[in-house]
């Protein structure tokens, strides 16, 4: 579903993306062969994915020093959406357990995992509108974090990856966000291999 850019890419996010395009394909597939619309139990199996993944960033999105330099950021923030989802759909919430990323942690560490989770947003839209017709479900319940922002999911993805390519960062720290990108998917990765397998280890 993602299509293939270069790796001499011109900006960051363009980079970003020729980088991580074989694992998003993977996990795209995967998320797609778990069937997860068959039916509301399977489509909890997501949201559970989800949970662990947006929980392990939460703590990002109230971090000023990265809030001044990705305007809005605070309003991206999608946790609380997906815990929604969860209860609307009776399913428990999983016990509490720490994110991976803390507020304060090392800037290209923040930008490759928000990367990631604004990214997200855009099969999100076709997520929504697929949850939509064969779930029943909507923003309104059991679908808000898949729901496009108001002026559209690739306007507010585009004014995230302006904001996320004009920041200055070192050959190194450059390195250091595409790693911790594919860190972010290797880990949505082992959490969907956990959730579709019904297995525990939150
Ligand atoms: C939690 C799981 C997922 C994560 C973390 C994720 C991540 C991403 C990221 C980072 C991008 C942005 C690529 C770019 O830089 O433009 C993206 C785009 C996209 N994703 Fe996903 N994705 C996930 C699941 C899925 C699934 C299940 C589908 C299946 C329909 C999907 C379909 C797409 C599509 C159609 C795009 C936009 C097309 C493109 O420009 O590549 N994604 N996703």
């Amino acid at each position: 579903m993602t299509t293939t850019t270069t790796a001499t890419a011109a900006t960051r996010s363009q980079r970003l993306k020729a980088a991580t395009h074989a694992t998003h394909d993977v996990l795209d597939k995967r998320v797609m062969a778990g069937d997860i619309f068959a039916s509301r139990d399977h489509f909890a199996r997501f949201l559970r994915v989800q949970y662990r993944f947006h929980r392990d960033i939460d703590a990002l999105y109230a971090d000023p020093a990265l809030a001044a330099l990705l305007p809005g950021l605070a309003a991206r923030r999608r946790w609380p959406q997906v815990e929604a989802d969860l209860t609307a759909l009776g399913q428990p919430l999983l016990p509490p357990a720490p994110g991976r990323l803390a507020a304060g942690a090392p800037l290209p560490e923040a930008l490759g995992w928000l990367y990631v989770a604004e990214g997200s947003n855009l099969g999100g839209t076709l997520l929504y509108k697929w949850a939509h017709e064969k779930l029943g479900l909507d923003q309104g319940f059991g679908a808000s974090h898949l729901a496009a922002h108001p002026e559209g999911a690739a306007r507010h993805w585009r004014e995230f990856t302006a904001a996320l390519d004009a920041v200055v960062l070192s050959p190194a720290q450059e390195a250091a966000v595409i790693a911790a990108a594919e860190e972010a998917f290797r880990t949505v990765h082992g959490y969907v291999a956990e959730e579709f397998a019904g297995a525990a280890g939150r």
